[in-house]
């Protein structure tokens, strides 16, 4: 889906095409020599019914604290492969390690019950589809941590779902609506929350501003930069705008037909792909940020 440049706000700039976050592209989270990455992905296949292989041998590495962006066209294979890591379906292949640990072999029935759960966490792309319509917003930030922290009601549970709202932006008041009484960013909000609410060490993001108003897009973009850089996350971005995965990643992985086609550094990528895939998403960035170019 085309649309206008995606713009990152400074916090207190007026909204404008060319105002840029600082900072984004530094060198956080770059593997550090001689430590494993916290989530390593091999070979990692997905054949589904009827012959489909939405993920076709599939490696890559994200370091803590590193940012990797998914981009490929629809049907590339970038929610499978979002699903595969954290867990939600199993894989035909392939493995799949997270700090070291393999988590690939256990199957995603039970993987509720592995001590890694609350570590991954996953934002959907459609806000109003992953939120379950009968939980107040509180409901949905508490059930995480029910179920996989086993916190009990209380003061402490209250205060953590407040804490998560006010981190990413939800006035409190809107706690106790219920998805279908709450706008577009409101629930993205929410699910943002309840994705952060067990602190996890690595956020999934499957495209999630697609569904949401540009000037929302931007101020997402930007609640997610902060979270990532104050709490240290690895992030997995998944995208089908380059625009949006140079701006928020260090590390860029290009799918086709659930293939990679070209992996490296966001710079790099940029100036030096060398696959006409990856050239013709780059030209159509380029095309749609500079209109003189058209
Ligand atoms: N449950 C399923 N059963 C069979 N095929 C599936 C299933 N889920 C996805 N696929 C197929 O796998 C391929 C990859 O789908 P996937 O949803 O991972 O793509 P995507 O890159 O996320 O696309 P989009 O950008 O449209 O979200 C597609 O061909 C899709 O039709
Ligand atoms: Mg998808």
């Amino acid at each position: 889906m085309a649309g206008p440049e995606p713009v990152i706000p400074a916090r207190d700039a007026p909204m404008g095409r060319d105002v840029r976050l600082k900072g984004v592209h530094g060198t956080v989270g770059l593997p550090i020599p001689g430590t494993p990455p916290l989530l390593e992905v091999q070979k990692l296949v997905k054949r589904y019914d009827r012959g489909v292989v939405a993920v076709d041998d599939v490696s890559f590495q994200i370091a803590a604290g590193e940012s990797l962006g998914l981009v490929g066209e629809s049907g590339s294979g970038k929610s499978t492969i979002s699903r595969l890591v954290c867990r939600l379906i199993d894989a035909s292949e392939g493995q799949i390690l997270f700090d070291g640990q393999s988590i690939g072999d256990q199957p995603s029935r039970s993987f509720h019950a592995s001590p890694v759960r609350k570590d991954i966490q996953i934002v959907f792309q459609d806000p109003t589809e992953s939120l379950n319509p009968r939980f107040s917003a509180f409901e949905c930030v508490a059930h995480p941590l029910r179920r996989l922290l086993n916190m009990k009601d209380g003061a402490a549970l209250t205060a953590r779902v407040r804490e998560c709202a006010t981190r990413t932006g939800l006035p409190l008041d809107l706690l106790e609506r219920f998805p279908h009484q709450l706008s577009g960013g409101q629930k993205a909000r929410v699910g943002i929350a309840r994705a952060i609410a067990c602190r996890p060490r690595l956020l999934i993001l499957d495209e999630p501003t697609a569904a949401l108003d540009v000037s929302v897009q931007a101020i997402i973009l930007q609640l997610l930069d902060g979270l990532r850089r104050q709490d240290g996350l690895s992030l997995l971005f998944v995208s089908h705008d380059l625009n949006v995965v140079r701006m928020m990643c260090e590390r860029i992985v290009v799918l086709r037909l659930g293939r990679i086609v070209e992996i490296g550094s966001n710079d790099t990528i940029f100036r030096e792909a060398q696959d006409p895939y990856t050239r013709a998403l780059i030209d159509a960035v380029l095309n749609i940020s500079d209109p003189r170019q058209n």
